[in-house]
């Protein structure tokens, strides 16, 4: 009786979860509309001009004059960057980033939580040190910050303009600007650091083959090999590495543009710091799952510092194999706290 009663809340959620998605995909594509934008925004532009814009010809009225610049402000590069925002970056990215919470409702609502298959031994291994554990929470906290703002950023006017109307709304983008670009280079910097320290942990191996081929468990039977991180892990990790370090990178270009770039490279700059970062958003909405409501036993030692003996062997098991007999009970690891203060012991990982 409880499980049918359980099945039914998850069909319940699952039919909510979908009809919000496609009502919010649905929004997405209506608001994906520039040329009704323009009406608004440049209401004085006649056919003729677009022509003469068109066709690069340049007029000395258009001239931005600031550090002796003769680029040209009404241009046709400008406006294909325009289009390509506002038309597929910014509705394509909310599909995205909502595709993915959907994806993940599902995913939960279908398969549930992975609990440990074996009971916990109650016994402790060392996994991540104070400092890996600061640097880790203070940047999923700034990301949290930046993806925040940065999704106000696209999609602010739409939803706070109609309700708080232009006084508020206008405070409320500067205030997201300013933060947005000071806390995107303090982000950058805490990521490099994270990804030297975890970077030999995250090399690939011979045995991440077979853990993407066997679903990271879920196809098949028996456990899969995987040490300090697993296949997911590194991905996540090698995502980070590459988009990530060009959404930092653009985002660099973005924030100082006394450089001399021109607008042509603010331009793609901004193309694609907004792609890598709504990609990067949607990715991370699964690690965060992952990490908390998905699988039992991992938060605990990014919180910690320790995590159970079983977690280890069913999610890491030739990490297990490696420091197995460093496990400690719950009093050793409670006295090693107290005594150093940290926690911080083990040697075969990032600390
Ligand atoms: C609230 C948000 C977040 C939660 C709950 C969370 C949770 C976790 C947990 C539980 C782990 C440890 C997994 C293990 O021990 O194997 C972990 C590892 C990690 N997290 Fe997060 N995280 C969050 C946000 C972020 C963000 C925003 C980033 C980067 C932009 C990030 C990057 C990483 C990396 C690189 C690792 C190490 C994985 C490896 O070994 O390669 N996390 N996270």
């Amino acid at each position: 009786m409880n499980v049918l009663h359980s099945s039914l809340w998850r069909w319940l959620w699952l039919s909510l979860a979908l009809l919000m998605g496609l009502g919010m995909a649905q929004l997405a594509i209506a608001q994906a509309d520039p040329e009704r934008e323009m009406t608004t925004a440049a209401p004085a532009i006649s056919a003729d001009q677009w022509r003469q814009v068109n066709s690069g010809e340049t007029g000395p009225n258009f001239r931005d004059t600031r550090a002796d610049s003769t680029y040209n402000l009404i241009n046709s590069s400008g406006e294909t960057w325009r289009q390509l925002r506002n038309r597929w970056v910014s509705p394509y990215g909310l599909i995205v980033i909502l595709g993915m919470a959907g994806m993940i409702t599902l995913f939960y609502l279908v398969f549930g939580r992975k609990r440990l298959d074996e009971p916990r031994t109650g016994k402790k291994l060392f996994r991540w040190s104070v400092f890996m554990r600061s640097l880790h929470w203070t940047m999923a906290t700034l990301f949290i910050v930046l993806a925040l703002t940065g999704l106000n950023l696209l999609y602010g006017k739409f939803v706070f303009r109609p309700l708080f109307g232009d006084a508020f709304w206008s405070a409320m983008m500067s205030g997201t600007k300013v933060l947005h670009n000071y806390l995107g280079p303090i982000f950058g910097i805490l990521l490099l650091v994270l990804l030297i320290k975890v970077f030999k942990a995250n090399l690939p191996k011979k045995h991440d083959w077979e853990w993407f081929k066997k679903g990271g468990g879920m196809i098949g039977k028996g456990h899969v090999d995987a040490g300090f991180a697993n296949g997911g892990e590194k991905v996540w990790y090698w995502i980070l590495a590459t988009v990530g370090l060009a959404v930092i990178a653009s985002g660099f270009v973005l924030d100082f543009p006394n450089f001399g770039q021109a607008r042509d490279t603010m331009q793609w700059a901004n193309i694609i710091h907004a792609v890598g970062a709504l990609g990067l958003t949607a990715v991370a909405l699964g690690h965060i799952y992952i990490g908390t409501l998905g699988t039992e036993g991992s938060l605990e030692g990014m919180t910690t510092g320790y995590v159970d003996e079983t977690w280890a062997k069913e999610h890491h098991n030739l990490w297990y194999e490696e420091v197995k007999d460093q496990a400690l009970t719950e009093e050793e690891v409670a006295a090693q706290k107290g005594a150093k203060g940290t926690g911080d012991t083990a040697s075969s990982q990032p600390s």
